[in-house]
């Protein structure tokens, strides 16, 4: 929530583009988006480079025009709002190549290949040829999206969590290397001794603990001991900081991970939906093929016959029920379930409807940008110039810190 009188946290989020977007999307990734996009200034962006890091070998340059653009379509369809959130392509804000660049300059291989999608979606995508630098460099990539628009919130899936506890580090690491003063020894040394004889003590004994122990609880005690301390100047409070962290001046700052609850959508054969396991629903999908697909889903295997009474829990269907259904019908469906006063065509019923309903409003609401790709243009236009100034403006700051500015 906003506290009144602070600025709004920026978040940002960004997906690799799939096409058309399922119901899992939907309900997974973009309902969450569109609730936060209220609440703070967030950043919606297509990550349309990483998607050529697993893609790149059977490429098709009109299919993945026709991803963007599809995928766009759902977002603004699903209620992605382009006056409140900044809605952007990747490609188009270049500044995210030169910020993965000068990332790559503090990020250890090591650390890289330890990253547990990298050898993960090796295995998965075992057709194609995944060795590549581009590859083991996806969540660098990542960092410098997320570290572009200093954004503190990054709504992922579980999936993603170890990306964003990278790009923490390199923040740290980019911020020590290129974020402190040149005289900051010096300097820190001299803040220590302005701590008065036996504060000056105890900063150097957490700091020690602090170092040779990574005893957080020292760490603690050290910032309250500079937060106490009124001898000292802000900015020499601001180095010793630094000092006992290792960390520089806050040149890009750390975020944090906002793990979306992974809502449990199933796809049409019960397994957990997806364009790959080829179950998926899609947001705007033909008519006959959802009744269709949801008339024969999978239900409680143990109801082989009308009058065997089955148990929702078993059951997928009950997964869409709970999505979809007001509390009336989900007590009819558990109470006509357990004592077989209802079968399972029935029960498929008013889901069927719902997810109609909702299809038929979505596709409403995105028919103003299939007729018109120049006004759909039009509007993620404006999001990319909005997005680009604020890379500019990060990225003036990182090229000051960095020295390139420097002799221009
Ligand atoms: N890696 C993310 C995914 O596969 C997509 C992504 C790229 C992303 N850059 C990001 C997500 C920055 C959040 C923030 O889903
Ligand atoms: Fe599933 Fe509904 Fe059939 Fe029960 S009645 S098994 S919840 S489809």
């Amino acid at each position: 929530m906003n506290v009144i009188g602070q600025p709004p946290s920026r978040v940002l989020s960004g997906m690799r583009p799939t096409g058309p977007l399922h119901l899992g999307h939907y309900h997974g990734v973009i309902k969450p988006w569109v609730q936060l996009q209220h609440v703070h200034d967030c950043y919606f962006f297509v990550a349309d480079w990483h998607a050529l890091t697993t893609e790149y070998e059977d490429f098709s340059e009109s299919r993945m025009r026709e991803n963007v653009w599809d995928m766009l379509i759902d977002w603004l369809a699903s209620g992605v709002d382009p006056e409140i959130a900044t809605i952007f392509i990747q490609s188009r804000i270049s500044q995210h190549a030169e910020l993965f660049l000068l990332l790559s300059m503090v990020t250890s291989l090591g650390r890289l290949e330890r990253v547990p999608s990298f050898k993960g979606q090796q295995e998965v995508l075992q057709d194609r040829n995944l060795s590549t630098f581009g590859f083991l460099g996806y969540p660098v990539l990542q960092s410098a999206d997320i570290l572009m628009y200093r954004a503190s919130i990054v709504p992922v899936g579980a999936d993603q969590v170890a990306h964003v506890e990278l790009t923490r580090e390199i923040a740290r690491s980019f911020n020590y290397a290129f974020g402190r003063e040149p005289d900051f020894q010096t300097k820190a040394e001299q803040a220590i001794k302005k701590l008065g004889r036996r504060n000056a003590g105890l900063y150097r004994k957490y700091q020690q603990a602090y170092t040779e122990r990574g005893d957080d609880e020292a760490l603690a005690k050290a910032k309250n001991l500079l937060e106490s301390n009124s001898n000292i100047s802000r900015g020499d409070r601001e180095r010793l900081r630094g000092y006992i962290e290792k960390r520089g001046r806050q040149i890009l700052v750390e975020p944090d991970a906002y793990v979306t609850e992974a809502s449990k959508v199933p796809g049409l054969d019960g397994q957990k939906m997806s364009k790959s396991y080829n179950n998926a629903i899609f947001l705007r999908d033909d008519e006959n093929r959802i009744s269709k697909g949801i008339r024969s889903m999978p239900t409680d295997p143990a109801r082989t016959h009308r009058h065997i009474p089955g148990d929702p829990e078993k059951c997928p269907v009950w997964d869409l029920h709970k999505i979809y259904s007001a509390e009336e019908t989900k007590k009819w469906v558990t109470i006509g379930c357990k004592d077989a006063s209802i079968g399972c065509v029935d029960c498929k019923g008013p889901l069927i409807d719902s997810v109609l309903a909702e299809q038929k409003s979505h596709k409403e609401r995105a028919e103003p940008y299939i007729k018109d790709r120049t006004y759909l243009k039009k509007v993620v236009a404006e999001g990319c110039e909005r997005a680009a100034v604020v890379a500019e403006d990060t990225m003036s700051d990182v090229r000051r810190y960095v020295g390139t500015s420097s002799y221009r």
